[in-house]
């Protein structure tokens, strides 16, 4: 039997979801490496696994979890990710933003994008939030080649304001409110799955990176394509390569997401009502 239409996949996949509880999310959270801890924190939750959604890929990294969560976050209806694809892992774009399409099916509205980076800037320190203000996609690929479907989105999506103004504002107000540190700047997304030579981060920092990983930046050209307003945080979990004398290591991105979790926590359960 020939694969069957995307849109067809996409409505399979948010019918399931939809039956499983009856609440209508209208935020859509996509957690990074060792940023799950959020899913504990929400209310009414049901816990949908990935294997279980028509459609749905199935994720293989170490510290992913592959299960979507249905909840409220301070009253707030969401639609929550733990565990996310990855294009290293050898999905196809299309793939891995599979999710994002049936989050707009399903109502969603906004998005918040997280994940463990590197740090490109030499003024951050592993441990700082980073809010992301734009991206630099080095994947040298696009999520959207192929036909477009116009129930989707556009041909040529604007991207001059992938990461909204108005929800960094918001989590400015709220980080100043907190005492919280909060970083602005670039994310470099590339594909991975190894780590940039120092070489490559030099690159990177001469073309305007701040902050560098192996996700997001599909994730966000497939939400603007569907007109979902973004917010992008980065947990800068190491410094990249070349900047201190130490070789890079996911036991390091893992340590430094579980230490700054609490204040990530407090940030985001804030945020997320007021999206
Ligand atoms: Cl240094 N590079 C990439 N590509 N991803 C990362 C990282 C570095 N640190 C955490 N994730």
């Amino acid at each position: 039997m020939a694969e069957k239409h995307v849109l067809e996949r996409i409505e399979e996949a948010a019918s399931y979801i939809a039956s499983r509880s009856s609440i209508r999310p209208e935020i859509g959270l996509i957690l990074g490496s060792g940023l799950g801890v959020l899913a504990d924190s929400l209310e009414e939750a049901v816990t949908v696994n990935y294997s279980d959604i028509p459609h749905f890929p199935v994720s293989t990294v170490e510290g992913h979890a592959g299960e979507l969560l249905l909840g409220k976050i301070g009253g707030r209806p969401v639609l929550l990710m733990k565990g996310r694809f990855h294009m290293y892992e050898g999905y196809q774009g299309e793939t891995v933003t599979f999710p994002i399409r049936v989050m707009k099916k399903l109502g969603i509205t906004g998005l918040l994008v997280t994940n463990a980076a590197g740090g490109v800037n030499t003024s951050y320190d592993p441990g700082d939030l980073m809010l992301i203000s734009d991206h630099l996609n080095m994947t040298g690929t696009n999520p959207l080649i192929g036909p477009n479907h116009k129930e989707l989105g556009v041909r040529f999506p604007d991207m001059s304001e992938g990461y909204s103004k108005r929800l960094r504002t918001i989590a400015k107000e709220i980080a100043a409110a907190q005492g919280l540190k909060l970083q602005e700047g670039v994310y470099a997304g590339l594909l991975g799955p190894s780590y940039e030579t120092p070489a490559e981060i030099r690159m990177l920092r001469v073309l305007g990176a701040d902050a560098v990983g192996m996700s997001t930046v599909s994730e966000v050209v497939i939400a603007r394509h569907s007109g979902i307003e973004v917010l992008g945080i980065s947990c800068i979990s190491n410094m990249a390569a070349g900047i201190l004398d130490q070789p890079l290591s996911h036991e390091e991105v893992m340590e430094t997401t579980d230490r700054v979790k609490q204040q990530f926590l407090k940030f985001v359960i804030q945020l997320i009502p007021q999206m």
